[in-house]
């Protein structure tokens, strides 16, 4: 079967399709025709050769860990009754999911609404849950503020509407006039341009003189760093994304000598019955037309190559898919 296939760390251009033997569902698992792949920052960073200290990837390997699709055979265990033909998102890991068929733990196994494109599910069977997650342990109020640092990205753009849906007052930051118009146009009240050198003035003053109750920042290094200077004491600061290179550096000492709770990536490390339920929760939200993925760019499994580099330079808004 044909997959895209990173055959040496490196830039975007390192990821080339392949053909591979077929994969077999094992007892537990289901074998799911792959109609749509997420494709997620983490991907890059770990494709350029980042992270070795926390991944065991060696190329080659498949990359990918979020795909929409059909389920066309089961593993022993598994009830094929229920699962066969269905419309399905799943959780795959890190690796795997650029590719025709692959193989998912049935646990990790989510149905598809009727109503939602295998496309949008794509785009919300890892942002989707996250950003639900992060709601959940932050737990914004009507009323309360919230700022989203790298509001228009495929999770940032999921934040903002959310945050919104919560009844909180919404700040976003994005890079320049396209970005900044979409933000505004999925419900932030207002959105700081991080083109700005003064941006965190701007932030400041969008925010009040409180600050923000709660900072979920997407974008780590020194924009995180000043977003944290953003919080207000007593609130609850999110370090959960790491575009810069680094999730945000903040010294917990500090945050607790202001009563700031501080979560990281590991708060959103779910087990399988936790991303069954909110993965259920974000699907059923956008079948509803409450939530819309930002999908700004589709591109064919042979071109994975070209999804990656427009990740790299931030060139589309939201979400970038694979298509199979
Ligand atoms: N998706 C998940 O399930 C999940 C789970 C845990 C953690 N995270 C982390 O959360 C972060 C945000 O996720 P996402 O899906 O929204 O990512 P994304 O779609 O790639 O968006 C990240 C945004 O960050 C901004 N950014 C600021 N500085 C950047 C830089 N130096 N390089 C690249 N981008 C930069 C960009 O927006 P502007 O161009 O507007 O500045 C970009 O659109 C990522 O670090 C991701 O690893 C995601």
């Amino acid at each position: 079967m044909r997959v895209a296939q990173v055959r040496a760390f490196g830039g975007p251009e390192v990821l080339v399709p392949a053909d591979v033997p077929e994969p077999v569902a094992g007892p537990g698992q289901v074998l799911v025709e792959v109609a749509a792949v997420d494709t997620i920052f983490l991907e890059t960073q770990l494709r350029s050769g980042w992270g070795g200290e926390y991944f065991t990837l060696q190329p080659p390997y498949v990359p990918g860990g979020g795909i929409a699709g059909t389920v066309r055979a089961v593993g022993a265990g598994v009830d094929g009754a229920a699962w066969l033909g269905r419309r399905v998102v799943a959780s795959i890991g890190h690796t795997g999911g650029y590719a025709e068929r692959a193989v998912a733990d049935a646990g990790s196994v989510v149905p598809l609404p009727d109503r939602l494109a295998f496309t949008e599910a794509a785009a919300l069977v890892h942002d989707g849950v996250t950003a639900t997650a992060l709601l959940e342990a932050t737990e914004p109020k009507p009323g309360e503020t919230v700022l989203v640092v790298g509001a228009s990205g495929g999770m940032g753009t999921l934040l903002v509407q959310l945050a919104k849906a919560a009844g909180a007052r919404v700040v976003g930051t994005a890079r320049g006039e396209r970005k900044t118009a979409l933000v505004r146009e999925l419900g932030a009240d207002a959105v700081v341009d991080t083109d700005a050198p003064d941006w965190v003035r701007h932030a400041r003053d969008a925010l009040g003189p409180a600050g923000a109750d709660v900072v979920l920042d997407g974008v780590g290094g020194q924009p995180g760093l000043a977003a944290f200077g953003l919080v207000v004491d007593g609130g609850r600061f999110s370090a959960h994304g790491a575009p810069t290179g680094g999730f945000a550096a903040v010294d917990p000492g500090e945050a607790e000598r202001r009563g700031v709770r501080l979560l990281g990536i590991g708060d959103v490390q779910l087990p399988p019955e936790a991303y069954a339920r909110l993965a259920d929760r974000a699907l059923a939200e956008a079948a509803a037309g409450r939530l819309r993925p930002v999908i700004g760019g589709t591109f064919p499994l042979d071109r994975a190559a070209e999804a990656h580099a427009a990740i790299e330079n931030r060139s589309l808004l939201g979400k970038v898919v694979l298509t199979v």
